[in-house]
């Protein structure tokens, strides 16, 4: 009650003044500032509780599909321009948007995540082919097909369109240099080459972006260590290390992007791992409390403490034991097992991972994203799934800091929803919250997995986004009003900040295509007939019900 007392400010109320764009909050991690349940008249909340969904069949279909109320248009594809030099890499993953003008929510900058390649599609290179082996070239190819991108957008009669050539446009890529925002080198550099496997992220009070190194191993392998504390490198998957040995250690950052400059760093002071995404809340004094999870098998989750305002450096990085409710200080100084096993706090962020176990971290079920609820302060994480402990389906795990401090040092974690066949999703992955408060849910069950009868995933389908309402009699129930293409997943969910477009990101379709000529999709149905990674605009009526914004127009 604190939490929703001090934070919000009433969108509804808002807008009777005559002001119709509810602001960002200043607090991160959210796109849009929530309608307080307050300060909402009963006749809007009874509209809001009589919003009706109509729930969307699961399907097979190649085809990004939608329930009755919603509809879309695409953005931006794989290989579309930006500008004369650059096209939109890859994969795309998280999305952000800034108005570059806070006044006009309908022009701004979108930033875009570049996960990972599919080799046959963007360098050619056939991994199935046992003759083949891959060259320089290829891997410059697929190097420059990562990182992200940031592309100024407009919206004109509903449609959004990019705007090419604007001075703005830009691609960061696995070949653009880096600064690390640490004093100590790291394998003997300050500044490193490259940002790779970028999936989730952030956005932090002062409008940079955030974008996390995820599988890094899938590009440059990984330095990992025998029960003597033995160093060895453990092959990566692309074989890029071939061409370009830059250390495993470069990678598996939080990264910040200034969308202005194109200027980058990489926050160690954060722990190196598989960064899912990076979810902020700036504390009143303008500390930084920073959620990121580890996407593995039997990771963590953490949270680090600025002890500085708006610093990802100075401060403290803790881990989760969910058992207990407590967050364990990753601290070399303080913590006599962590100098036992580790030269220096340099050492312990590096191998993060390591570190979390020896001071009694919970094993997760592969964290993924992560949401502050904009309504009760509460934070939600998905757990997507995890095959060694016979958890095919996942569930939703929230977390209730202390007081509701956000800095709290103890909270209590319960399941917020499980995944499966009674609650009609499996893999929960992206989150966001809208306007109203509306949880909104991705799904990503492994291409490989979907749509065999004899996998846990048959009745699911084709992954889908999903949305949870607030108010009305399906509250808390879990809606599918999307269904992707082929082999695809819904990642980066973000709402623009008027709340009436869900900016959605459509990876990886066709995933599982071994012969070029025979895609397993062809969505977005372009005259080449393969598949491409694109971001969508999800509007309609359906959105502006749920978070009654036609109401606020009328004013
Ligand atoms: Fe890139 Fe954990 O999803
Ligand atoms: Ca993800
Ligand atoms: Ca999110
Ligand atoms: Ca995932």
């Amino acid at each position: 009650m604190e939490y929703n007392r001090r934070k919000f400010i009433s969108f509804l109320g808002t807008a009777s003044i005559g002001l119709v764009i509810p602001p960002f909050l200043s607090n991160c991690g959210n796109t849009t500032t929530p309608i307080s349940t307050e300060a909402l008249s009963n006749q809007r909340l009874k509209e809001l509780k009589n919003v009706r969904i109509e729930h969307l069949l699961p399907s097979e279909q190649d085809d990004l599909l939608l329930t009755k109320g919603l509809e879309y248009h695409t953005i931006i594809k794989w290989g579309d321009r930006i500008n004369d030099k650059d096209t939109f890499g890859f994969n795309n993953d998280f999305t952000c948007f800034i108005p570059l003008d806070s006044s006009n929510p309908k022009d701004g900058l979108l930033w875009v995540n570049h996960e990972n390649i599919h080799p046959l599609f963007v360098s050619g290179f056939n991994a199935h082919s046992p003759q083949e082996t891959k060259t320089i070239e290829q891997v410059d190819q697929e190097m420059y097909n990562v990182g992200g991108t940031i592309v100024r957008i407009r919206e004109e009669e509903g449609q959004w369109k990019i705007v090419n050539n604007d001075p703005l446009n830009r691609r960061i890529t696995a070949q653009t240099p880096i600064q690390l925002n640490w004093d100590t080198p790291i394998k003997g550099q300050t500044s490193v080459i490259g940002t790779l496997s970028n999936c989730s992220g952030g956005i932090k009070p002062w409008n940079t972006f955030l974008t996390c190194e995820e599988n890094y191993n899938d590009f440059v392998g990984d330095t990992v260590y025998d029960g003597n504390n033995k160093a060895s490198h453990k092959a990566s998957r692309h074989g890029w290390e071939a061409f370009y040995a830059h250390p495993p250690e470069h990678y598996g950052w939080v990264v910040e992007v200034n969308p202005m400059t194109g200027q980058a760093q990489k926050h160690i002071a954060l722990g190196r791992f598989a960064h899912e995404c990076c979810t902020l809340y700036e504390l009143e004094d303008k500390r930084i409390v920073a959620y990121t999870g580890d996407d593995k098998r039997n990771e963590h989750l953490y949270k680090f403490i600025s002890s500085q305002p708006g610093s990802l450096k100075e401060g403290t990085l803790y881990v989760a034991d969910t058992t207990n409710g407590k967050w364990l200080p990753l601290d070399w100084e303080s913590q006599s097992v962590l100098k036992e096993n580790f030269t220096n706090q340099t050492e312990v962020l590096i191998r993060a991972r390591e570190a979390a176990k020896l001071i009694g971290a919970t094993e997760l079920n592969r964290p993924e994203d992560i949401e502050i609820d904009p309504v009760t302060g509460n934070i939600f994480i998905s757990l997507t799934n995890n095959k060694d402990k016979n958890d095919f389906h996942g569930s939703i795990l929230k977390i209730e800091e202390d007081n509701g401090a956000f800095d709290a040092l103890t909270f209590t974690a319960v399941t917020y929803i499980s995944g499966g066949e009674e609650n009609g999703f499996s893999c929960p992955d992206n989150l966001a919250f809208d306007v109203a408060g509306n949880l909104w849910m991705t799904s990503d069950m492994s291409g490989s997995a979907m749509n065999k009868q004899d996998k846990p995933y048959s009745a699911f389908k084709n992954n889908s986004l999903f949305v949870i309402p607030r108010y009305g009699k399906d509250a808390g129930t879990v809606i599918r009003v999307a269904s992707a293409p082929r082999d695809a997943e819904f990642t980066g969910p973000w709402f623009s900040p008027d709340g009436k477009t869900l900016f959605l990101s459509v990876q990886h379709p066709g995933e599982q295509t071994t012969d070029i000529q025979k895609p397993t999709s062809t969505w977005p149905f372009d005259t080449d007939t393969i598949p491409k990674p694109a971001v969508v605009a999800i509007q309609g009526d359906l959105i502006e019900k749920l978070n009654n914004l036609h109401k606020i127009e009328a004013v």
